[in-house]
């Protein structure tokens, strides 16, 4: 039986990760801040490092795959608790469960990007920048100087380039690391998002081809490919899982 942790389990699409690879009779750990085995809050230092130790516990040390799916929009939220949970909250759980991975066969880690990592975004920012490096308390100052949706996109476009950085790292390891990049997806994150006045209308502006939003069902099936071993060779990728929006969106970049 393979371990599998995933944070975010109590919602959206970490949650229907979870119903998914329960069905084929995975083990799965859940970490959430509410309704989940492990209760963490994964914005802060401590909780981060109380869900490692557990999962470690939980798992006895064996992890096939890590899916990390808890964030937050950041429209309801200030920016520095978005960067810290989209972000380190990520980050710290990919670097701490590593060891549990090496050895086992085939694990695979995989993080929750999003397509507007893409959007606006200037590849040597200094906010980006400042997360790829590391220092916690700088950004979450930085990110306070930016506007409500910053500290969103900013957090998922680092996180992108923290996997792949990993990728030449962990892949002599053994251990593959992938980001799957949604676009909408209906949860209850999206729906909090188009009840707001102001960024509802503007998710209503966003091209998406396939003519309709996706859902958390269809998000987890790509999960559960990646853990598979048909996506055995597949690492440092990120996978758009969008309806269209990106290739509408930049058509000439990939
Ligand atoms: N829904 C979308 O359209 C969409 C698009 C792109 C990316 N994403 C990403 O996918 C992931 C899942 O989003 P979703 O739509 O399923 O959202 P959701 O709100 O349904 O689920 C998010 C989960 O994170 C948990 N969480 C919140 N704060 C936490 C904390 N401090 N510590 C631990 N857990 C916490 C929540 O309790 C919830 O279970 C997120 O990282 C999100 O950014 C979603």
């Amino acid at each position: 039986m393979r371990n599998i942790v995933i944070s975010g389990s109590a919602s959206g699409i970490g949650h229907a990760c979870l119903e998914r690879l329960e069905a084929v009779g995975d083990r799965v750990i859940g970490i959430d801040i509410r309704d989940a085995e492990i209760i963490a809050d994964l914005s802060t230092l401590e909780g981060r490092q109380r869900a490692i130790d557990e999962a470690l516990k939980l798992s006895g040390g064996e992890i096939d795959g890590l899916v990390l799916s808890a964030g937050v929009s950041g429209m309801q939220h200030p920016g520095d608790f978005t960067v810290s949970l989209n972000y380190f909250g990520s980050v710290e759980l990919f670097d701490g469960l590593r060891n549990a991975m090496e050895g086992r066969p085939n694990p695979c880690a995989i993080g929750l990007v999003s397509n507007s990592s893409q959007f606006d975004i200037d590849y040597e920012d200094p906010m980006v920048l400042a997360l790829l490096d590391g220092d916690e308390d700088t950004c979450r100052e930085m990110i306070l100087e930016l506007d409500r949706g910053a500290g969103y996109r900013f957090a998922k476009h680092a996180l992108a380039r923290a996997i792949r950085r990993r990728a030449s790292e962990w892949g002599p390891l053994g251990v593959r690391i992938n980001g799957i990049v949604p676009g909408m997806t209906e949860t209850p994150m999206v729906d909090a998002l188009q009840e707001d006045p102001e960024v509802g209308p503007m998710l209503d502006l966003l091209p998406i081809p396939m003519g309709r939003k996706g859902n958390a069902w269809e998000m987890a099936g790509v999960v559960k490919f990646l853990l598979s071993d048909d996506a055995s060779y597949i690492h440092g990728m990120m996978m758009w899982v969008d309806g269209g929006t990106d290739a509408a969106i930049r058509p000439d970049r990939f």
